[in-house]
């Protein structure tokens, strides 16, 4: 993919569906009962690879136009499959759909790409072995991963990470086993889970950073109209930032506290971001946006507001770079374990165009008012890292071009067309 440097950015983009609020509308309509019907769905890579999960476990799965049907089989209504589940790219089905086939009275093996396989599943497989789940991976980290049955034990689950793959997972194990399970977390990850599972009928409660669920819930089938994802707005947010001359309004853009902390940290550097029509859709806080362009400064962002932003801090990262002053990533180190290890990735990528920006162990310090010239970018195969790249194109003297970007169907499809639709050549 070619990006030319951008005069300005106008125009209106309805943003696509919440990728994680997606995986979950399938995974939770298919162990409730009845038909859940799901809107706004987020037709990538990742959530498609949790409907061929799902469909391999015997949940007949609806691909219409506007909509989806799931035709749930209730909580012990799972067949096993006949062959490994694949999981694609995505860390949310591996790590989710693990929680669920821990308390299924059949055996499952799953595994996923190459990312997929490098990603650490220690995280899960601890916590599910002290829930006396059977779960086998390779070197007790990696996937392909094995799952047995067992007769689960609810937990007590301190997390040593702020992960909401690892607080979903525990917590659907936590449906099927015989006490309550509780996961605590050193700071708030998203709670999709916790609000959607709630929707679907289970008995959830909350004290400050710890969950409890109560096992054996009757989840009942229901309509889900899914958000938009603040992680795909973001691209668009900064880029509108940054370009000068820009106007964007981004449609149906989902602010959950525990989501919006790429809104936070661009209005604490100065970033003209207008949230009107603020309104709720299934639970979840949504609003419209408008974007323009602004001067921004640097800031450092570290601690709490982390968690709620860590999928965007690659967009972030090309933010910082045309504000005044340095900025600094700090407590971010989940970042080495993502799609790509996102601190070394997106420092190299953006240092081929010019950019000051150090690595941290967790984190990254980025030198603003930089000038930078188009080069021939990597996307690891990591989709937020190919869109990040792309937005700081847009600033480029001189067009730049970003090799294996097919990855951006993990979560933004139409990216690209996105990006022309509003877009004016330098
Ligand atoms: C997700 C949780 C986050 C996030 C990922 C989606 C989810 O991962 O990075 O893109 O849907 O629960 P971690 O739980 O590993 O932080």
């Amino acid at each position: 993919m070619i990006i030319q440097p951008a005069s300005h950015l106008k125009g209106t983009l309805s943003i696509p569906g919440d990728k994680s609020i997606s995986h979950r509308s399938i995974m939770f309509g298919s162990i409730a009962k009845g038909t859940t019907k799901i809107h706004n769905f987020l037709m990538g890579d990742d959530c498609l690879s949790t409907i061929e999960c799902f469909r391999k476990l015997g949940i007949d799965i609806e691909m219409h136009n506007n909509h989806i049907l799931v035709h749930g089989k209730g909580l012990h209504g799972l067949k096993p499959a006949s062959e490994i589940l694949d999981c694609g790219n995505s860390g949310t089905t591996t790590r989710l759909i693990s929680g669920i086939l821990a308390g299924q009275p059949f055996t499952s093996t799953l595994t996923g790409d190459a990312s997929i396989q490098k990603r650490p599943m220690k995280r899960i497989i601890e916590p599910l072995r002290q829930m006396h789940a059977a779960i086998e991976g390779k070197d007790d980290n990696f996937c392909p991963l094995t799952i047995s049955p067992s007769t689960l034990e609810g937990i007590c689950y301190t997390s040593p990470v702020a992960s909401a793959q690892v607080k979903s997972c525990v917590l659907l194990a936590g449906l099927y086993a015989n006490t309550p399970t509780t996961v605590c977390e050193p700071a708030l990850s998203r709670d999709h889970t916790e609000r959607m599972l709630s929707a679907f009928g289970a008995i959830i409660e909350r004290k400050d950073k710890c969950v409890t669920i109560y096992p054996n819930p009757e989840l009942e089938a229901m309509e889900v109209i899914v958000p938009g994802d603040i992680s795909s707005a973001a691209f668009f947010m900064v880029a509108g930032l940054i370009v000068p001359n820009s106007k964007l309004i981004l449609q149906n853009v989902g602010i959950n506290p525990t989501r919006r902390g790429i809104l936070d940290a661009l209005l604490a550097m100065g970033g003209h971001i207008t949230c009107f029509n603020e309104r709720e859709l299934c639970g979840e806080p949504v609003c419209d946006m408008i974007i323009e362009s602004s001067d921004l400064h640097g800031i450092t962002i570290e601690g709490d507001i982390i968690p709620t932003m860590i999928d965007e801090i690659p967009a972030f990262a090309v933010a910082a770079l045309f504000a005044h002053g340095t900025t600094i990533i700090k407590d971010a180190k989940e970042l080495r374990v993502k799609e790509s290890n996102r601190i070394d990735t997106m420092c190299h990528e953006l240092g081929k165009m010019g950019a000051v920006i150090r690595p941290l162990e967790d984190g990254m310090i980025i030198e603003g008012n930089a000038t930078l010239h188009g080069a021939i970018l990597e996307s690891y195969d990591d989709h937020r890292i190919a869109m990040s790249l792309a937005v700081a194109a847009l600033k480029a003297t001189t067009p730049s071009q970003i090799l294996n970007s097919e990855c951006i169907r993990i979560s933004y499809p139409h990216f690209f067309e996105h990006l022309k639709a509003v877009s004016t050549k330098a």
